[in-house]
């Protein structure tokens, strides 16, 4: 039984429309979804769900909304869900559905906050499981700045198929060793059929589980959200503690600005690193920067890269699945660790209304000597940050690359151009792509893909091929985080602004050194003038439309695409 002292009063921006007189549309409309009198008393939560029947990280994110809203009637709220729409990065079929991706996250920001606004909730709860819509979410919530917390759908189990777990990247692979012919029939099917056990978000330290493990640490959701997978029971747990953890930020006033503060950020930041996190991240916590009126730039992340060592053998790079994480300690562990060794900022607010520092307290402890997923900072998969900013005349203001060390950290080769990611098959089944190549895949920037494609398709297939370690590929788009390899992306400015990307030709040579951090052309500065002389900016491909209206607001990608700026 709820005291009622403790829920009155808490109805900040909802009383508007339940105690003004002026309202009465409002209030008849309420008592129509069958709210009381007493009801009209009470905080009003909105609920977002991205749930939708149409993929794994999402298919049951509506049935883990109803866990939430009964945790959050039972702290004396009105808990209200509604939703938004998802794009599974999974399911685009390259570049044509992929273009839908980013804008997806802009979406979903502009659709939480637009319905949060509208219908004056007092507070929001973001149940989400997908790598743009947990940016997306926190984006929203960091623009309302009412209090919110962040609910993960979870990550999938691994599937099997003869012995072998597997997970998305493994169907993806298996497309490349199909167009290299070095798997059966039989196999290929029996792949994709096992690949996918059911729900969750993909299992590898991808951009889903790499944003729901950060945000985590940032302390928007509550402990151990990222680390319960999708079908632990621990997860319905979660979602009916939410509306207690709820009820307390609306009584002390704690908004998502009091949680997302720079040194939060770094936190974020720390944990991409120490796991090995996805590229995407930077592009996320540069629009959720953003969003929460903070300055954050590509050299903040490249600073905190330097000084996080890289410690987790999890998959794309290394052997474990996030479901492997549970067992222990989760990412409160690890953020312990970090946090013991000065690596965490201890004093930041989280969603629980206790510091990062007071969470930190109750949490497991990592065992060196019995597990192997997670390896001590005297004993690093590698000394510092996988991801790296580099520079140069190919990437005036900035190119993320992702360097795990196992690629090593030069590369010089000469260029292979493709005028598009799908170009990439037509020349592996041509045998055209060689040990040595830098693969330049342009047009697949912000503006000009539009949406900043992500490449998986094209280094899937180079991994399946076993030119893996062989070839360097380097595009204006994203890639999963399920990529790796030696790959340079977000390269800005992209291909359609006249960056020189666009200008590259086939047999160029091309130098990229993680170690100085440079990104360059070997061609004069004379020759690229008289290439650009000849260059004549490419009409937009798409002028109406979500595509038409992205191509206009989208920042560059050194700006975290962003679309809410002038
Ligand atoms: Fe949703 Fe991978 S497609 S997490």
């Amino acid at each position: 039984m709820i005291e009622t002292s403790s829920i009155v009063g808490l109805n900040k921006f909802s009383r508007t429309l339940t105690q003004e007189i002026s309202n009465p549309a409002a209030q008849a409309m309420l008592y129509g979804i069958g709210l009381t009198e007493a009801d009209m008393e009470k905080a009003q939560i909105g609920i977002a769900s991205t749930g939708y029947e149409g993929n794994p990280c999402n298919m049951h994110l509506n049935g883990l909304s109803v866990y939430v809203k009964q945790g959050v009637q039972a702290s004396g709220m009105v808990g209200l869900i509604f939703n938004t729409i998802g794009v599974s990065d999974g399911m685009t079929n390259g570049n044509d559905g992929m273009r839908y991706s980013l804008p997806s996250r802009d979406l979903i920001a502009d659709s939480i906050e637009a319905v949060v606004s509208a219908q004056w909730y007092d507070g929001v709860i973001t149940v989400v499981g997908c790598d743009k819509n947990m940016p997306g979410a926190v984006m929203a919530m960091a623009r309302l700045d009412r209090p919110g917390i962040m609910v993960y759908g979870g990550t999938i189990r691994s599937g099997h198929y003869k012995g072998q777990k597997l997970d998305i990247i493994s169907a993806f692979e298996a497309y490349g060793k199909k167009v290299a012919g070095t798997i059966s029939d039989e196999d290929y099917k029996g792949v994709i059929q096992n690949s996918i056990p059911g729900q969750g978000a993909c299992g590898g330290m991808y951009t889903a589980n790499t944003m729901a493990s950060s945000i985590e640490a940032m302390g928007l959701s509550l402990p151990f959200s990222s680390s319960y997978p999708a079908t632990h029971e621990g997860k319905q747990e979660e979602c009916k503690k939410i509306g207690a953890a709820m009820r307390e930020l609306l009584r002390r006033g704690i908004t998502p600005k009091d949680i997302i503060t720079k040194e939060s950020l770094e936190n974020a930041l720390t944990l991409v690193m120490a796991l090995g996190g996805s590229t995407n991240a930077a592009l996320h916590y540069l629009a959720i920067a953003r969003s929460a009126g903070l300055s954050l730039s590509l050299d903040d992340i490249q600073v905190i890269s330097d000084r996080t060592p890289f410690l987790a053998d999890l998959k794309p790079s290394g052997k474990y699945y996030m479901e492997d994480m549970l067992g222990i300690g989760g990412v409160p562990a690890v953020t312990k660790y970090l946090w013991q060794n000065g690596l965490i900022h201890g004093d930041c607010l989280t969603v629980t209304g206790k510091t990062v520092a007071e969470n930190l307290a109750e949490a497991p402890d990592l065992d060196f000597e019995s597990q192997k997923i997670v390896f001590p900072l005297s004993q690093p998969v590698k000394p510092t940050g996988h991801i790296q900013v580099l520079y140069g005349n190919l990437a005036p203001n900035g190119g993320v690359a992702k360097i795990t060390g196992k690629e090593g950290t030069r590369f010089e080769g000469t260029a292979k151009v493709c005028e598009h990611e799908g170009e990439i098959i037509d020349f592996l089944n041509r045998g055209e792509i060689l040990p040595g190549q830098v693969i330049v895949i342009r047009n697949s920037g912000p503006k000009g893909g539009p949406g900043m494609a992500e490449m998986l398709k094209p280094t899937s297939a180079i991994m399946g091929a076993g030119l893996g370690d062989k070839v360097a590929l380097i595009t204006d788009g994203r890639f999963s985080g399920g990529t790796h390899g030696f790959v340079v992306g977000h390269i800005t400015p992209e291909a359609v602004e006249g960056g020189t990307i666009a200008f590259v030709r086939d047999g160029d040579r091309i130098t990229l050194d993680a170690t100085t951090r440079e990104i360059t052309l070997h061609v004069s500065d004379a020759e690229l003038t008289e290439r650009r002389a000849g260059w004549v900016k490419p009409a937009p491909r798409f002028t109406k439309g979500i595509l038409g209206k992205y191509i206009r607001a989208v920042k560059p990608a050194n700006e975290g695409c962003v679309t809410d700026e002038v």
